[in-house]
């Protein structure tokens, strides 16, 4: 194993979704779907929804506030706010994590963007680890937040039956002694496939009056995910001297049951040694890694001490992954 001695760790994981659930028969009456095709296909239930009100900065406030109130903290011992965001409250400034400094009173400190797609998380962990091992800061918020439904088309069955909204956040500190618990990360992307998952208006490029929706080429990003997702694990495995059977979690991105599936036959494991939760959630985009952390420790799945493996891949194309001792 790489034996990074940057002494900082994940202090705590918090999350939040918001409280109004959308079942795969509540979108069977608003476009011509099922149960069982959305099932079959993803392994999607449900998703959350958040109301009208609430904006991408909101979910993740609740959930950084839910993780402040259990690890104990007081919100000024935070020297900096990372968010991976590719629906941000606007669509160029302010970054979404200076609207959530604003409403945590939390003037003064280093507040900043990712936009790294899904993947966002996976590339957030590992600037937020970085910069702290170069820097004075001792406690950094990395949030993963998303209202995937504002950008979604409803009346689209090909993309509103895969998404939902909510908010994830770790808090990384430094520790006395020397125990790291970021062992190694790798961020990739692939810019080629820039066009196969975005938001095509809202930018410089924008022509005005078109709908701010999502547009995905499913095949070409499920074809890329499943390569990426194998690629990603031996990748890190290799670098690090790993086996699998020395990995007690991998923890996808939470895109889609049968991409995890056809990556764990490619990788010869059992799919049980992926964490899964993306029948509650559906897709969170770059909140889904962090809240699929914070129900593993609510479950009593993930303890210190375990080697876990976070795996991502999303919009850029980007992809890429972390090893942490937990
Ligand atoms: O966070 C990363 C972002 N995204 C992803 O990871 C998504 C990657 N891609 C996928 O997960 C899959 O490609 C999808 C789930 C999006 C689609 O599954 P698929 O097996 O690739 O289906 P398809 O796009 O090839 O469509 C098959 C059929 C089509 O009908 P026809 O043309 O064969 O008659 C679609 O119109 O299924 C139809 N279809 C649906 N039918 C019922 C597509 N969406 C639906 C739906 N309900 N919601």
């Amino acid at each position: 194993m790489n034996d990074r001695k940057t002494n900082i760790y994940i202090q705590g994981i918090g999350s939040y979704v918001p409280p109004k659930s959308v079942s795969n028969q509540d979108l069977s009456k608003k476009v011509d779907t099922s149960d069982e095709w959305i099932f079959s296909h993803t392994g999607i239930k449900n998703r959350h929804i958040a109301s009208a009100e609430d904006s991408t900065s909101d979910l993740a406030v609740n959930a950084v506030n839910s993780l402040l109130e259990k690890c104990g903290l007081d919100k000024k011992a935070v020297g900096g706010i990372i968010v991976a965001t590719a629906t941000g409250d606007y669509p160029g400034f302010p970054s979404t994590a200076c609207v959530i400094q604003d409403k945590l009173a939390l003037d003064g400190i280093m507040a900043f963007d990712v936009a790294a797609g899904c993947t966002g998380f996976i590339y957030a962990l590992n600037i937020a680890e970085s910069l702290m091992a170069g820097s004075s800061l001792d406690n950094v918020l990395v949030i993963g937040a998303e209202k995937l439904s504002a950008v979604t088309d409803w009346s689209d069955r090909n993309t509103c039956v895969l998404f939902g909204d909510g908010a994830g956040v770790a808090l990384l500190s430094r520790r006395d002694d020397d125990y790291s618990c970021f062992v190694d990360s790798v961020l990739h992307a692939r810019g080629s496939g820039f066009d196969k998952l975005m938001i095509p208006s809202g930018g410089t490029k924008d022509k005005h009056g078109e709908a701010r929706n999502l547009y995905m080429d499913g095949r070409a990003v499920y074809t890329f995910a499943v390569r990426v997702v194998k690629d990603v694990i031996i990748e890190l495995l290799e670098r690090n001297n790993l086996t699998l059977d020395q990995i007690d979690w991998i923890v996808p991105h939470q895109a889609n049951m049968r991409i995890i599936q056809a990556a764990a036959k490619r990788l010869g494991i059992d799919e049980s040694k992926f964490f899964m939760n993306i029948g509650q959630y559906a897709n969170t985009s770059a909140a889904s890694i962090p809240i699929a952390l914070n129900e593993m420790i609510e479950n009593n799945l993930l303890e210190r001490g375990m080697t876990i493996i976070t795996v991502g891949f999303g919009a850029g194309l980007t992809y890429g992954g972390n090893v942490i001792r937990w």
